[in-house]
């Protein structure tokens, strides 16, 4: 396995928390992660996009709407869009009171600090590379800041991963070690090229079938299935042999790898 070194011993499939234990804290926050820990997630997942002034930081939405207070801080400044912002604008929003006001005040974090803040913790992480037809050089960055914070290049730690292929045939390119998942469902024609760069095929899992499962198998990837939130899903997956299920609710995956 690609994570093999992030995987729990008991573990046949590998777990990994979305945007952190999103279930029970606001998603792509360092609380989000900490909890995933807590919860016995193998990995944690994150959504990585860029501010005006280039800085990488945490947010699933390409706006700040759904998960900041940013129209009350920054009225005016429709429709609110991670890139039009400086970091340090997005430095003052609070990330946390959507979910519940005991996260009040949590910070939108950067890449580096999450690097460090998680780095010890032996969680391993499933990077992803949010729209990055919205951020020419991202992938440069993204490998910069990964470089600073190099513990995160161990073997078994890390697999970058976007819906936008090209643009991890791109980060393949600047960092070869570095195992790369294509976010999707790639079809026949496809799978065979894609499959000389990228490790992982992660679909949706209403796309899978075992045969499916077993055909990326065939091409040496790994399937790292997303988002299951229930028992009886993560179990059907299991029996198709994914490598891999992404979840908002890692403690399920966890008590459910343990029983296995
Ligand atoms: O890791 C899989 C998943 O995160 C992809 O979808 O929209 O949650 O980023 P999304
Ligand atoms: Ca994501």
């Amino acid at each position: 396995s690609a994570v093999s070194a992030a995987t729990a011993a008991t573990a046949s499939v590998v777990t990994v928390a979305h945007r952190g234990a999103s279930a029970d804290a606001p998603e792509n926050t360092i609380s989000a992660f900490r909890l995933a820990r807590e919860q016995g997630a193998d990995m944690f997942e994150l959504d990585v996009q860029e501010t005006r002034d280039h800085k990488l930081v945490l947010m699933h939405d390409t706006t700040l709407t759904r998960t900041t207070d940013v129209e009350r801080v920054f009225p005016g400044r429709a429709p609110w869009r991670v890139r039009d912002l400086t970091l340090a604008q997005i430095r003052k929003l609070d990330a946390g009171s959507w979910f519940a006001a005991r996260y009040k005040d949590e910070p939108v974090p950067t890449l580096g600090e999450t690097l460090r803040a998680m780095d010890g913790g032996g969680l391993g992480l499933l990077l992803e590379i949010k729209a990055p037809e919205l951020y020419p050089g991202i992938e440069a960055r993204v490998a910069a800041e990964l470089r600073r914070e190099a513990s995160w290049l161990q073997p078994g730690r890390l697999v970058v991963q976007s819906f936008g292929w090209a643009s991890m045939r791109g980060f393949h390119r600047i960092m070869p070690r570095v195992p790369i998942g294509l976010l999707g469902t790639p079809s026949t024609t496809q799978l065979p090229g894609l499959a000389r760069f990228a490790r992982q095929v992660n679909p949706p899992y209403g796309n899978l079938t075992a045969r499916y499962v077993r055909w990326v198998h065939d091409h040496g990837m790994e399937v790292f299935a997303w988002t299951v939130d229930d028992v009886g899903t993560m179990r059907r997956l299991i029996s198709y042999g994914v490598d891999g299920i992404i979840t908002n609710r890692p403690g399920l995956a966890d008590a459910l790898s343990r029983a296995s």
